[in-house]
Order: structure tokens, then sequence, then C-alpha cells
């Protein structure tokens, strides 16, 4: 069998990068998207993840038109898109009171518009093939709240809602959709937290200590795997203890 096909987009980010190597590991032929406009991040991506049968590509996720040309283009350049995990996101962490309108558009369109932008042109194809694993990078924030997220905190709860949906309108079609809920991660999201706040956040995880980015990894190519098809729907916690529930 050909590999399978796996677009990851926020490729080159923290999380994203640890994803890529996962997949492409498992056998996978990796697609990242991400912004092109930084070429030392993309030059750093490329050297990390070099050896692998990982590529990049340049892409707004929250620009429709452009996710359409995208997937066309991927799947015209490498095969059929057999996973699709969505993985971009952005913080403008700001209380309510402070939040500009653009704050909120940005985090509501990068975080959230880019899953209807990216599985709206995948679903198609994945369901008439009668194979499919989408995998949404949510947050525990959007199971809790956080000060100073509102924007954030909506567009993680958001992907619940949307994974749910999509999971009942393809679940015959052998198409799976779920949604991971990482903690706090060693990445630059997290880095770019004031140290003090960090600290109390680090102090409350039960486990005692940041998530490695390896963590969430592991836990996408869990799902992503060709056995993983009576999963769907479902959100896993990947968070030290940090929210438990049931
Ligand atoms: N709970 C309750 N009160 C809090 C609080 C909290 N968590 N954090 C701050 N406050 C209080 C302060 O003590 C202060 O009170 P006083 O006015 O009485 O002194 C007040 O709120 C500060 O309010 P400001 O509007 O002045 O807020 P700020 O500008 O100082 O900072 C913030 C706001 C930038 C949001 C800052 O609190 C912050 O960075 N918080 C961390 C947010 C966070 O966790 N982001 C996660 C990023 S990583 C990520 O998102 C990845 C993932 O999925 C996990």
């Amino acid at each position: 069998m050909n590999k399978r096909v796996a677009v990851v987009t926020g490729g080159i980010g923290g999380l994203g990068t640890a994803i890529c190597i996962a997949l492409a590991r498992a056998g996978r032929r990796v697609v990242a998207a991400d912004l092109g406009g930084h070429p030392e991040r993309v030059a750093r991506f490329a050297h990390e993840v070099e050896g692998h049968d990982i590529h990049f590509a340049a892409l707004d996720v929250s620009d429709f038109e452009a996710c359409e040309v995208f997937v066309r283009d991927t799947e015209a350049a490498h095969g059929p898109l057999g996973i699709l995990v969505n993985a971009a996101g952005i913080t403008r962490d700001t209380t309510l009171r402070k939040m500009e309108r653009a704050q909120w558009d940005a985090v509501l369109s990068v975080n959230l518009d880019s899953v209807f932008n990216l599985c709206r042109h995948a679903i198609g194809g994945m369901a008439e093939r009668g194979f499919g694993r989408i995998v949404n990078i949510s947050s525990v924030n959007g199971q809790t709240g956080q000060f100073g997220q509102t924007n954030y905190s909506a567009a993680k709860a958001g992907m619940h809602g949307f994974t749910m949906a999509l999971a009942r309108e393809v679940a015959r079609k052998g198409v799976t959709v779920n949604s991971i809920s990482p903690g706090y991660c060693e990445t630059a999201l997290v880095a770019a937290i004031p140290d003090e706040i960090r600290q109390d956040i680090v102090d409350k995880v039960p486990v005692g200590r940041l998530g490695h980015p390896d963590e969430i990894a592991r836990t996408v190519e869990f799902l992503s795997d060709d056995a993983a098809g009576y999963i769907t729907g479902a959100n896993i916690p990947v968070n030290g203890g940090l929210y438990m529930a049931f």
C-alpha cells in the first residue's frame, strides 16, 4: 500500500514539528503547512526534520480559498489525503476589558476558522475513499477557560463542538474525528507567559512539570493509526492531570 499522506497545520511550530516527526516515523508522508513568511523558521524546521519524508508548504490557514488550493495541490503532488492534524494556533492574551477586536478576530480565525477551512476541503475526498483521520489540537484552556484568554478559550472549546458534530457526519464513511487537549507544554507559546505566572501554573500540575511536545505527538500518532477506527468524537486530555474530568 502507498504511504498515507498526512497534513499537519502549524507544522513548523512547537507541537507541529514533533507531530510531523512522529507521523513520519510511523511511515506517513507528511506535509507541514505553515506560514512561509519567516525563512529562518522554515530553514530551522528543514534542518530539524532532515532525513524524514516531510515536506513544507506555505499556507495561511485562515484563508478559505488558499486552503482549497492547498488541499488540491497537496493531493496532486503527494496523493490522497488520509490524515489531517489541525495544530495551527496563536494566542493574543489579554483580559476582555482590554481586548481589541483584532485580537479576537486573529485568534478565532487562526485557531477555529482554520479547522473549518481545512476540513471543508479535505472531508469529501476522505469520505469518498472510505478512510480519514482528523485530529484537532485543542487545549486544556478550552475545557476550563483561562484568565486572559476569552478569545483562545472560546476557539479551543469551539473545536470540541466541531469535532463531535463532524464525527457524527462521517462515522459511516471510515473517517474519524477527534480532539486532543494538551496542557502546558514546552513550546514558544508557553515560554512567552511571564515567568511568575507560568511557575504558578506548573505548581498546579499534578505531574509537576510542563509537557513535552513528543507526548502530544504520540497521542496524535495513536489516534491517526489505521487501527483507531472505533475512536471518534472523543477528546483526549494530555495535561499532566491539570484538569481531570470523566
Ligand atoms: N486569576 C485571577 N486573577 C488574576 C489572574 C488569574 N489567573 N492573573 C492575573 N490576575 C489578576 C492580577 O492579580 C491583577 O489583579 P489587580 O488588578 O487586583 O492587581 C489583575 O488580574 C491583572 O489584570 P490585568 O488586566 O492588568 O492583566 P495583565 O495585563 O496583568 O495580564 C495576562 C493579563 C496577560 C492575561 C496575564 O494574566 C497572563 O499572561 N496570563 C497567562 C495566560 C495564559 O495562561 N496563557 C496561556 C498561553 S499558552 C497556551 O495557551 C497554550 C495552551 O493551550 C495551554
